[in-house]
């Protein structure tokens, strides 16, 4: 699949009559809210774990030197937190050009902390887009994250304001830690 997702994403749901929205964020959604909101809550997945796996040519990164930015991979068990927003669906408009580096849509049900369930919507780059990367020992991806920079900034900022807000969260994200002590151990 070709890593602009614009117009895929524009074809996968259909809001008509749909006045809000739960959407998902479990990266830069949680820090970098540039879109307006009805509401705000902590909020996790089942079954899917945070990885570094995805290329970002276009933000934290560019096409000959790609950054590393995050993607659900699916793990039977794992509990993803993040941070839900209730949205109007035209809120979608900005982000599917925001996200257009091989992030796809995906229906997903969203625990609150309260035990509370919804469904909603979270963005996810699957395997079988152009701008994947994949597995890598941490220490690699923590290379390849102090170096890249791109016209969101560097990449190594993303990073550290993602584990910061996932601490503020409360969020266990072993693989976020790992990665960022990494890149600390080497600075
Ligand atoms: C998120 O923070 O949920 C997100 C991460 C990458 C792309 C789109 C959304």
């Amino acid at each position: 699949m070709s890593s602009n997702t614009v117009e895929h994403n524009r074809r996968r749901h259909d809001f008509s009559g749909v006045e809000s929205i739960w959407l998902f964020g479990y990266g830069s959604l949680i820090y970098k809210v540039d879109f307006p909101y009805l509401e705000q809550k902590p909020a996790s997945i089942q079954g899917w774990t945070r990885r570094f796996w995805q290329g970002s040519h276009d933000h934290r990164g560019t096409p000959e030197a790609p950054g590393r930015v995050v993607t659900l991979i699916e793990q039977p068990g794992a509990t993803c937190k993040g941070m839900a927003y209730r949205v109007s669906p035209n809120v979608f408009e900005h982000l599917d050009v925001r996200e257009k580096n091989g992030y796809l849509r995906f229906t997903t049900t969203l625990t609150f902390d309260d035990g509370s369930e919804a469904e909603g919507l979270v963005y996810i780059a699957t395997e079988d887009n152009e701008a994947f990367l994949g597995r890598a020992p941490d220490a690699a991806i923590a290379r390849q994250i102090a170096t890249a920079t791109g016209p969101s900034g560097a990449n190594s900022e993303y990073l550290l304001r993602l584990a910061d807000s996932l601490r503020a969260l409360g969020a266990e994200c072993t693989h976020t830690f790992s990665v960022e002590a990494c890149l600390k151990a080497d600075a």
